[in-house]
């Protein structure tokens, strides 16, 4: 413990105090800006941050909670706060947490971290694997929320050194459930100025990131219908009307909409997952239903598809005499917008990744066709997604994210944590009154 205390007075001075220095001289752009990435790695990498960092993981790992559940999740989060010292805000978003660190003035500047596990089983047979049946975390958001915690930790070790506040954001339910719509509504933004968030990537090397400005990951949608018809004898199909026939063309027309309306250059899907209808061999069934997803890389296309999906299922459906109805799931899976990174946060996150892997450790990804509730956040303010490489030759393949082989490679936590703090401290040293408020620009444009 004095062990540590005194390590991390040292590491106070020898972190910002060349900044402090440049500050003054208000000569941003010279070297000593550039080394605090690779200085806050340096503390990230440390026994006392990183083990602390692996435990916390595992713990949460052990425990994996759902969307708007994650209570054991929220508590353990508000423990360590309480234990480094740092105020937050709770509940937000049920079981949302919202930390500040700084000088609670402005600006402000975000990183953010989803808790939520999924609704399946773990198959990988280890010391901290899933004590709660069903439920596991396979996409990593308990490695986010550890990384997010470590980033806290050595924030708050420079707290003085701060030129504005690092908001914490904690956030529920990012697996369909639109955590972050909920965060945004219960005030997690209020004087926010840009927000950072970044996923763990199997496929990405160790020590390296990728994103891209602009469009990142696809924005979706979810639909479901029933289509009725009139059930009778297999063998009499003139006194029946055949729902599974005209689902069947429901389902051959949806696949029209991309390849002949959406124009070839605007990436859509168009998804049908599910197709359940009938029991015998015999009988025409009453009524089939089909679900499935859509996605697009603008909320007009997505609107578009929508509209057009809901069109094609009722007119195919009654061209074929049976009557359709279709649920988008508006309340519980509302479609989630695309994840729109911001250009000038791009060249900031260059820069600052750049400065602490190497800049050829900086890679651009092409555009995905999944979708992450970060873009909420990206609605309402600057924002910044982007992949943290956990692959490693030594560990062998890691499984994909969803997949119940799902695993995690911790030597990653220490380049998450950092590039939170770096890209929230840099951002505060060089962004402060960059990006204008809606207001001013507003004026600006009078
Ligand atoms: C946001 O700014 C206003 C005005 O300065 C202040 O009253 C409020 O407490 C701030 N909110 C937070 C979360 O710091
Ligand atoms: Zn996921
Ligand atoms: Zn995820």
């Amino acid at each position: 413990m004095e062990f540590c205390m005194q390590l991390s007075l040292v590491l106070v001075l020898s972190v910002f105090v060349v900044p402090a220095a440049v500050l003054s001289d208000s000569s941003l752009s010279s070297k000593g800006v550039s080394e605090i990435p690779k200085k806050l790695l340096n503390l990230a990498q440390k026994p006392q941050v990183f083990d602390w960092m692996v435990g916390i993981r595992r713990k949460i790992h052990e425990n994996p909670e759902l969307g708007y559940e994650e209570f054991e999740t929220s508590e353990l989060i508000r423990a360590e706060l309480d234990k480094m010292g740092i105020e937050y805000k709770h509940p937000i978003g049920v079981t949302g947490v919202v930390g500040f660190i700084g000088t609670r003035k402005p600006p402000f500047v975000a990183i953010r971290a989803d808790m939520d596990a999924l609704a399946m089983q773990e198959m990988v047979e280890w010391e901290h694997k899933s004590k709660n049946a069903g439920k596991m975390h396979a996409c990593g958001h308990d490695a986010h929320v550890a990384m997010l915690l470590g980033a806290a930790k050595i924030l708050k070790d420079h707290e003085k050194d701060l030129q504005g506040t690092v908001v914490l954001v904690f956030q529920p339910a990012e697996e369909g459930g639109a955590g972050a719509k909920k965060m945004i509504a219960g005030g997690a933004l209020e004087n926010v100025s840009a927000i950072f968030g970044l996923h763990v990537a199997n496929h990405i090397p160790i020590a390296e990131v990728a994103s891209r400005p602009g469009p990142f990951f696809a924005g979706s949608g979810f639909f479901e219908a029933t289509i009725s018809g009139k059930g009778g004898h297999a063998a009499l199909p003139h006194h029946a009307v055949d729902p599974i026939l005209a689902a069947s063309n429901v389902i051959v027309s949806l696949q029209h909409l991309v390849s002949r309306e959406a124009d070839p250059l605007d990436s859509q899907v168009v998804t049908v997952g599910k197709f359940q209808g009938g029991d015998a061999f015999n009988v025409i069934p009453d009524s089939v239903k089909i679900g499935g997803t859509f996605r697009a890389f603008t909320m007009k296309s997505l609107m578009q598809l929508k509209q057009r999906i809901k069109q094609v299922i009722t007119g195919q459906a009654s061209v074929h005499r049976c009557i359709a109805t279709v649920n988008f799931f508006e309340d519980e899976k509302p479609i989630s917008p695309p994840t729109i990174n911001h250009n000038d946060l791009h060249e900031h996150f260059r820069n600052v990744a750049g400065d602490m892997l190497g800049f050829q450790k900086v890679k651009d990804h092409q555009p995905l066709m999944g979708s992450e509730d970060f873009a909420y956040y990206q609605e309402a303010i600057p924002g910044y997604f982007f992949l943290l490489g956990m692959a490693d030759d030594a560990l062998g393949p890691l499984p994909t994210p969803h997949s119940p082989h799902f695993r995690i490679n911790e030597d990653a936590l220490p380049f998450g944590a950092a590039l939170h703090a770096a890209l929230a401290v840099r951002y505060l040293l060089e962004f402060p009154q960059e990006v204008p408020s809606p207001a001013q620009e507003y004026h600006d444009e009078l």
